[in-house]
């Protein structure tokens, strides 16, 4: 890859970033359809926020992607915001339209593309388990409601977490077709006879012998499992295999978010495959 005076810059906010692969999938698509870009990350913390997205500016960067903690605090240093990100107050992506900074979120756009391109699953009309209720829980949430799925469950540890973001969901988005399961009752029967996705926002398997939140005869009783944790194959996931259940992990949804940042950037099709042999060359 050369740098030269035309170079377009983009990168990623963080704080920590040092394990970000986004560089990595990023970079190489890049480079395989020959573009003039490159992706840098960048460590920013909290209290320099401000100053970052005015450098984005200053220094005429195409745009930059938000990770770990600024997605929310960033919404005050931008100038506009797409309407999924003002729903579910979380900005991953900034586009820098002639010096004015618009702030997307690619979460939900990446979670349903992965969905479709991935295994042909349309959600529309489709029941959806959730577990966890932190951001990533808010954007996946709000795309299946956007994409008209029927009916979603949402179960976290912290109950009054998932009581707010139903609030919060289906007041903003006029769907009233969202419940919150207690934790503990989470595996119960009644819940599970017509759930057709299974989705982990939680970090519940980053660690090795971490047991599944959901038991195994649940798991084989839906039709894809979906576990946004991407560090190793989860309990959960070893399980769907298991049971020849379909699944997916945290690496396509980190592919999928960076597939549409890209084409925001670049405003071409992003190379999907070429994105994934990179990262899968690391892990
Ligand atoms: P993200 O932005 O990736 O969604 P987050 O906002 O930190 O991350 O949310 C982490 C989620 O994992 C939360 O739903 C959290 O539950 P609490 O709201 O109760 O904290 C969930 N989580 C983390 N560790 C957990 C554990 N050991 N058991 C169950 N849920 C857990």
């Amino acid at each position: 890859m050369k740098i030269t005076g035309t170079t377009k810059i983009t990168g990623v906010f963080g704080y920590p970033v040092r394990h970000s692969l986004s560089p990595v999938f990023q970079n190489a698509a890049f480079e395989y359809l020959g573009l003039d870009y490159i992706y840098i990350p960048l460590e920013v913390k909290p209290d320099n926020l401000g100053k970052a997205i005015e450098g984005v500016k200053a220094l005429n960067f195409v745009g930059v992607n938000l990770t770990i903690p600024h997605k929310k605090a960033v919404i005050q240093y931008i100038d506009e915001i797409d309407e999924e990100a003002r729903i579910i107050e979380s900005v991953n992506t900034i586009v820098n339209k002639k010096g004015l900074l618009k702030g997307y979120s690619t979460d939900g756009y990446g979670f349903i593309r992965s969905l479709k391109e991935e295994k042909g699953i349309d959600i529309s009309g489709k029941n959806v388990f959730i577990l966890g209720a932190g951001g990533s829980a808010y954007a996946i949430t709000g795309a299946l409601i956007k994409g008209c799925a029927s009916k979603i469950y949402i179960s976290n540890r912290t109950e009054k977490k998932a009581e707010l973001l139903k609030n919060t969901l289906s007041e903003r988005l006029q769907f009233q077709n969202i419940f919150v399961v207690p934790f503990e009752e989470r595996n119960d029967k009644k819940y599970w006879g017509d759930i057709e996705l299974l989705v982990n926002t939680t970090s519940v398997g980053m660690k090795e012998g971490e047991p599944s939140l959901i038991d195994e005869k649940n798991i084989a009783s839906v039709k894809l499992v979906y576990d946004l944790v991407y560090n190793r194959k989860t309990e959960l996931i070893q399980l769907a295999k298991k049971n020849g259940i379909p699944h997916m992990d945290g690496l396509l949804m980190l592919i999928y978010q960076g597939a549409v940042s890209f084409e925001f950037w670049t405003g071409m099709k992003a190379p999907v495959e070429i994105m994934k042999k990179s990262i899968h060359t690391l892990t």
